[in-house]
């Protein structure tokens, strides 16, 4: 149905994000204003979903801003980078102060910083938001994480809530993040997150395919299992089903028809850059992120297929099964790494620029609707909500326990991989991290020793405050420096 009632809420862009996140408010009743570069697009969105709602098509962004209510609250749905800034620049000069644009693409935190910063000198509130879940979320209820002024949030908050995801317990997949860009910098950690993810269910998958024997179809059962336990969350179910799809053509599993390079649109590269910018250690993520650059390397990979290492050789069934076991244990406390890091993150990037981030809130929103939505966030959040000021979500005493458990399995696995030549970037990762964090002593001290001796870049020592430095090149008495 088409009115030209004033609409609550309008959405340019209407590619298949915005095309279904408009339908998404329209389903909740809200009236919804669209606009799209091309018109053709704004009236076939008319024509097929028009039953579902109210919507006022505009040809030109003046029919579209003069179709909004005020304040207005205007979703950008475009490619994140400079089209962005094409809308902004297209529709800021006809909006007024108090007037919100929301961009609910995957943009860098740095350019909504940008943008938020220079909008506001002209009053108008800019609001990036992060939005997970894929077009299904964005029809059925996404994961949003919204930055930007928190008055925007008075407004705009509660249309969120109505078409975000809920949790288990009902509550809205959707929270303040913090001022300008801290929406999408957590939406950004979201995706590196996801990205770990993936690679440890990947690592799994072959684990369990060449030392374990088992097939696809087996290992898709397998996952189907976990799904059931404390591993239950979207990217496992979803393993299952792509591990149990068969390939039409060829009849063969649909995984080994696949080209094994995986491509990456770069949320989870930023996530390693921001990350060694701020000096947080996501080893897990970083190497989820080499992991597809590796992959995508055909002439290196064809060129290295010669190279010495074990053929592995399939256990028997019996053992495989407790295989499976110890695997299970493996990815479970890599998973906690991966979230204890990508959660240091946060905490690192909401200090850095006075966010105030609320870690046991995001936890809470990821719980639902989103890519990485699994039921081991309600835990997550429930150490960050006891205990808001957790330094590590491995100082948690529930976590702690469960990977004091899982230690020995998860070692044993990266034996296995090792002696079969199955490459375990990420679990291996993961458990260096978590070795290096309960060490008493790290080689930290030889390399500052070792700086010094070659620059004179100075050590302090463990028994007196100061710094010093040794004559290497002389007599090797210690000065003060
Ligand atoms: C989400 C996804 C979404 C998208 C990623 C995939 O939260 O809904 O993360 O944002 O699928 O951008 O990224 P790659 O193409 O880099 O794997």
């Amino acid at each position: 149905m088409t009115t030209s009632t004033s609409a609550q809420i309008g959405v340019t862009g209407l590619a298949v994000m915005g095309r279904n996140l408009a339908r998404n408010f329209a389903r909740n009743g809200y009236t919804v204003a669209l606009h799209n570069r091309t018109a053709a697009r704004t009236h076939a969105l008319v024509e097929e979903f028009g039953e579902e709602g109210i919507f006022v098509p505009a040809e030109t962004a003046k029919e579209f801003v003069e179709a909004l209510e005020r304040p207005r609250r205007l979703v950008v749905m475009v490619k994140a980078g400079e089209p962005t800034d094409a809308v902004i620049q297209e529709f800021a000069p006809l909006l007024e102060p108090g007037d919100m644009i929301i961009d609910g693409g995957n943009a860098h935190f740095a350019d909504t910083r940008r943008r938020e910063r220079e909008l506001r000198e002209q009053g108008i509130h800019f609001v990036g938001a992060g939005i997970s879940g894929g077009e299904e979320g964005a029809l059925h209820g996404p994961s949003i994480m919204p930055g930007g002024p928190s008055e925007s949030y008075d407004s705009l908050g509660p249309m969120l809530e109505r078409i975000s995801a809920k949790a288990a317990d009902g509550a809205p997949c959707v929270t303040h993040i913090g001022p300008d860009g801290a929406g999408h910098f957590v939406k950004m950690v979201h995706n590196g997150i996801e990205y770990a993810d993936m690679q440890l269910i990947g690592e799994a998958y072959q684990l369990l395919r060449d030392v374990g024997g088992f097939t696809p179809a087996e290992i898709a059962d397998i996952f189907r299992t976990w799904n059931t336990g404390r591993l239950d969350s979207y990217l496992i179910e979803i393993t299952a089903e792509v591990l149990s799809h068969v390939d039409a053509a060829t009849g063969r599993p649909f995984v080994d028809v696949v080209v094994d390079r995986a491509e990456q649109k770069g949320t989870g590269r930023w996530t390693v850059q921001i990350a060694l910018d701020l000096g947080v250690p996501v080893s897990g993520i970083a190497e989820a992120v080499f992991a597809r650059s590796l992959s995508g390397h055909a002439a290196l990979r064809d060129a290295s297929r010669e190279l010495a290492g074990p053929t592995p050789t399939p256990l028997g069934r019996e053992e495989a099964a407790a295989f499976a076991d110890r695997v299970e244990q493996a990815l479970y406390a890599s998973k906690i790494v991966s979230y204890t890091q990508g959660f240091h993150e946060i905490a690192a990037g909401s200090e850095e620029y006075g966010w105030d981030i609320d870690l046991g809130a995001v936890a809470s929103i990821w719980r639902g609707g989103c890519i990485i939505r699994a039921a081991f966030l309600d835990r997550i959040r429930a150490a960050y909500d006891a205990r808001p000021d957790l330094p590590s979500l491995l100082s948690d005493a529930t976590f702690a326990e469960e990977i004091a458990a899982a230690q020995d399995d998860w070692r044993e696995v990266l034996v296995s991989a090792t002696r079969k030549g199955v490459p375990t970037p990420g679990f291996a990762a993961a458990l260096a991290y978590y070795d290096a964090l309960r060490a008493p002593r790290l080689p930290a001290a030889l390399t500052q020793g070792q700086r010094d001796f070659f620059g004179a870049h100075t050590y302090r020592r463990v028994d007196r405050e100061g710094s010093f430095h040794t004559l290497w090149g002389g007599d090797r008495g210690e000065v003060e420096a």
